[in-house]
């Protein structure tokens, strides 16, 4: 392995730059030449690919977003723009390609492992939607952006004595919507694995106001409607006040936290080194605390498993 290339992908999440970052410096240490590719499939179709120095990713594990750029690109999902990839990296001599970003990037990865070409998947998504690995890149750092806006909200929405209703981002995932909505104390959250009735929780939120608690958040992931359409229900139905906000892309940005730094360190050099030894066709992931790799195909058909525990430790949390 003397050449290898690493591009992000897709939306961005926090923690890509450290990734981008390990790579860079990971293959450098072993003596590697290492390629940072521009605007994620995109540029490398195009050929936008420069070689990275110690230096040139210098400054950045803490910084959110990622100095490769990215971008979303349907022309790499047909045959013609993979073979338009792999002549690139065959130009450049590039051994081995890391590719940093979430499902619809791996199906990219994929579909160059099934082509020939070494390539390995790293988990960057503030969504946490891959079923083969506990935890993405991004994850966190979305999810303390969602808690500290919990935070804030919780104490304009008690001086007025309403319902706030949160959506978050996660696509069909509704992890972000989970996980802060039980770290924020949410009196119910929304999330596309488990069908909500409407009823229940307008009668949640009147029996609720009865006994005296006049303040209520509740969290919506993308994935189950708007917060404003679901805000207006609960109005119509309750009489009570509600105001919604929608955190959008806010959520893509800011600092990595230290775990998806460290995430971020870990997985990044992992898939440097799995390239070493020969392998293709990977991903790297996280399982109970242990950073590991599998093969791409087996990892993509894993269906995701609902954290029912905390689904309803949640729900018991808010009675
Ligand atoms: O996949 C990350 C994500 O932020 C999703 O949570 C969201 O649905 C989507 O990307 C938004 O995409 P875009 O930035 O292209 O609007």
């Amino acid at each position: 392995m003397k050449r290898i290339a690493v591009l992000t992908s897709g939306g961005d999440a926090p923690g890509m730059n450290a990734a981008v970052r390990a790579v860079v410096r990971y293959g450098i240490y072993h003596g590697i030449q290492v390629y940072g590719v521009k605007r994620g499939f995109k540029g490398l179709m195009e050929g936008d690919l420069h070689e990275m120095t110690i230096s040139s990713v210098g400054d950045i594990i803490h910084r959110g977003g990622t100095i490769l750029r990215s971008a979303r690109c349907p022309e790499f999902i047909e045959e013609e723009g993979q073979l338009k990839a792999i002549n690139v990296l065959e130009v450049f001599k590039i051994d081995g390609l890391v590719i940093i970003g979430g499902d619809g990037s791996f199906m990219g990865a994929k579909a160059l492992s099934d082509k020939g070409f070494p390539a390995i998947g790293v988990p960057g998504t503030i969504d946490n939607d891959l079923a083969y690995t506990d935890f993405t890149i991004g994850f966190d750092t979305a999810l303390n952006t969602a808690l500290d806006a919990i935070s804030k909200l919780r104490d304009t929405t008690s001086s007025h004595e309403r319902v706030t209703l949160i959506e978050v981002m996660g696509r069909n995932c509704g992890d972000i919507a989970l996980y802060s909505g039980l770290a924020g104390g949410a009196e119910a959250i929304l999330i596309p694995e488990v069908k909500y009735d409407i009823d229940e929780i307008c009668k949640k939120l009147i029996s609720s106001n009865n006994r005296g608690k006049t303040q209520s958040i509740i969290l919506v992931a993308e994935g189950v409607g708007t917060a404003a359409e679901i805000g207006d229900i609960i109005h119509e139905k309750t009489g009570l006040e509600t105001r919604s906000t929608t955190l959008g892309h806010i959520q893509r940005g800011g600092s990595p936290t230290a775990k998806d730094r460290l995430l971020a360190s870990q997985m990044g050099a992992m898939a440097v080194k799995i390239l070493m030894e020969g392998k293709s066709s990977r991903v790297v992931g996280i399982r109970k605390n242990e950073i590991f790799d599998m093969e791409i195909h087996e990892a993509l058909d894993m269906k995701n498993e609902f954290d029912t525990e905390m689904y309803e430790l949640a729900q018991i949390l808010s009675i």
